[in-house]
C-alpha cells in the first residue's frame, strides 16, 4: 500500500537525474561562471529539443486533435489591474518566517510543518530553524509577484509586474477570441509561456523554479456544464501522460482539501507523479467558475458575457483550467524514463523515453571513417533530416560509446553503416530499448522511422516489473 507522505521514487535520485542533465547537456545551473543564480537553469541543446517535444505533443492535443481551442500567445507585462482584478495583488501569496537564530534563513511556514507532519508529527506542532535550531518570526504573507518599473523612472506610480501565470493573458482577450476567431461556448484557449514567482524557498532542481514554463488553457462553459467538464478535463489529461509513457503506477490524481484551495477555484484536482522527492504536482485542474471573467468585467467596465442566440441565454462563462508546468513534465519524464542495467559485465544508463518526446530520433554513426562509410552515413543523415527527423551524426570514437552516448539521451534507434552497405543496400538498425540489431534497407528508411514515431509506445519498463 502507496504511503502518501513517504513514498519516493525509488529508482532513481534528483542527484543522478542533475548529474546526467549537466553531463549530457541537457540543464545546466544558470550563470554558472559566477557561481549560479539561486534555482535558475539554462537548457542546453538536448533539453531544448526535449522540452520542445513535451511542448508540441502538448500543442498537438489541444490544437489538433481537436478542434474547439485556439491558440494565444499574451504579453508577459500586462496593465497592473490584471492582477488587482485577479486577486494576485492582494491574495497571491505565501506564508514567511524567519530565522531570528543565528543564520538569519527565511522559510515557508507552510513548507516547514508539511515536514513536521512527514516526520510522524502534527501540522501545529511548535516549529524551529531547520538551519541552525533558531527560534523563527511570526509568519507574514509574502507576495509572489516579481515588481518591475515601466520606463525610465521607478516609483509607485509606474510599478508593473511580471505575469505569475499566464492564464490571466487568456481572460483579458476573451472578447477578442469570441468576436474573431467565432467559437461559442465550449470552447478553449491555450497559451504556453514563461511565468514568474519570486518563491520563498524555490528548488529541486527544474521542479520549483522563480522562472518556468506553463502550458495552460482555459476552457470557457456554460455554467451548467462545469462540473461535467472538470471532471472530463482531469481524465483527458490524466490520459495525456500515460500516452506519453508515464506508468500509471507513478501517476495518481488528487483532489484538493477545501484549505489548499487557490482564492479563484471551487475546485482542483492535480495530477501528481512520484518524483524523487514524493508525489507532487504536475498539473492542477481547477474549475474556476466564473471568477475571473466576472473581477475583470468589474474592474474593467467591458462586459465578459457571452449571448446565445439560439437559446437567448445571456451568461458569464464558467471556466475550466488544466495548467501544466513544462520543466516539471520534463523532469517527469526524464525520471521516468531513467534505466541502469548491467550489460554483458557494464553498467547501461539510459532513456527509455517516448520515441516521440526522446531529444534525437535516429543517430547516424559509420562504423568505421573509412570506405565510404562516413559519407553513405551523410547521405542517410540528410535524407532523414529532410524527411524531418531529427538526427545526430556520430562519428567519433568506438562504436560502444557512441552507442551508450546516444543511450544516455534516449536515441531511440540508431543506424550503423558497415562493411557490407555498399554492397547489400542496408544498415543495421538497433533498439535502444531491446537492444536487438536488424539489418534494414537504406531505401525508404525515413519512412520506416515515420511509421514507427506514429506508432503507441509504452515503457519497456512495464514489461521488467515483477
Ligand atoms: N493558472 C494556474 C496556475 O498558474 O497555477
Amino acid at each position: 500500500m502507496s504511503d502518501y507522505a513517504t513514498d519516493k521514487n525509488p529508482e532513481v535520485t534528483m542527484e543522478e537525474i542533475v548529474a546526467l542533465a549537466k553531463r549530457r547537456g541537457f540543464v545546466f545551473p544558470s550563470s554558472e561562471i559566477y557561481g549560479g543564480l539561486g534555482s535558475t537553469y539554462d537548457y542546453g541543446h538536448y533539453g531544448v529539443l526535449l522540452k520542445n517535444n513535451v511542448k508540441n505533443e502538448w500543442w498537438k492535443s489541444m490544437l489538433v486533435e481537436r478542434d474547439d481551442i485556439v491558440a494565444l500567445d499574451s504579453a508577459i507585462l500586462q496593465h497592473p489591474k490584471v492582477w488587482e482584478a485577479s486577486g494576485h495583488l492582494a491574495g497571491f501569496t505565501d506564508p514567511l518566517v524567519q530565522c531570528l537564530g543565528e543564520c538569519k534563513r527565511r522559510w515557508r511556514e507552510d513548507h516547514l510543518r508539511e515536514a513536521n507532519v512527514e516526520k510522524g508529527g502534527n501540522y501545529d506542532d511548535p516549529i524551529v530553524c531547520p538551519e541552525c535550531g533558531g527560534e523563527l518570526s511570526p509568519p507574514r504573507n509574502f507576495n509572489l509577484m516579481f515588481e518591475t518599473h515601466m520606463g525610465p523612472v521607478a516609483d509607485d506610480g509606474n510599478a508593473v509586474y511580471l505575469r505569475p501565470e499566464t492564464a490571466q493573458g487568456i481572460f483579458i482577450n476573451f472578447k477578442n477570441v469570441l468576436n474573431f476567431a467565432r467559437k461559442k461556448p465550449p470552447f478553449g484557449i491555450a497559451q504556453v509561456g514563461k511565468s514568474f514567482r519570486n518563491e520563498i524557498t524555490p528548488g529541486n532542481f527544474i521542479f520549483r523554479t522563480r522562472e518556468f514554463e506553463q502550458m495552460e488553457m482555459e476552457f470557457f462553459v456554460p455554467p451548467a456544464e462545469a462540473q461535467q467538464w472538470w471532471e472530463k478535463w482531469v481524465e483527458i489529461r490524466h490520459n495525456w501522460y500515460l500516452e506519453l509513457g508515464i506508468r500509471p503506477d507513478f501517476l495518481m490524481i488528487r483532489p484538493h482539501e477545501a484549505d489548499e484551495l487557490s482564492h479563484y477555484s471551487s475546485g482542483t484536482s492535480d495530477v501528481e507523479y512520484l518524483f524523487p522527492i514524493g508525489w507532487s504536482e504536475l498539473e492542477g485542474i481547477a474549475n474556476r467558475g466564473n471568477f475571473d471573467l466576472t473581477q475583470h468585467q468589474e474592474h474593467s467596465g467591458e462586459s465578459m458575457e457571452f449571448f446565445d442566440q439560439a437559446s437567448g441565454e445571456r451568461y458569464i462563462p464558467h471556466v475550466i483550467e488544466p495548467a501544466a508546468g513544462a520543466d516539471r513534465a520534463t523532469l517527469a519524464f526524464l525520471v521516468d524514463s531513467y534505466f541502469e542495467e548491467e550489460v554483458e559485465g557494464r553498467k547501461r544508463t539510459v532513456l527509455q523515453l517516448h520515441p516521440r518526446l526522446a531529444p534525437v530520433k535516429v543517430a547516424v554513426l559509420p562504423l568505421f571513417n573509412k570506405e565510404g562509410m562516413p559519407e553513405t552515413a551523410r547521405e542517410i543523415n540528410t535524407a532523414l533530416r529532410k524527411a524531418g527527423i531529427q538526427t545526430e551524426f556520430d562519428s567519433g570514437g568506438s562504436i560502444g560509446k557512441r552507442y551508450r552516448r546516444q543511450d544516455e539521451i534516449g536515441t531511440p534507434w540508431g543506424v550503423t553503416v558497415d562493411f557490407d552497405t555498399k554492397d547489400d543496400g542496408q544498415v543495421t538498425l538497433r533498439d535502444r530499448d531491446s537492444l536487438e540489431q536488424i539489418r534494414v534497407p537504406i531505401e525508404g528508411l525515413p519512412e520506416m522511422i515515420a511509421g514507427k514515431l506514429a506508432e503507441p509506445w509504452q515503457s519497456p519498463k512495464l514489461d521488467q516489473a515483477p
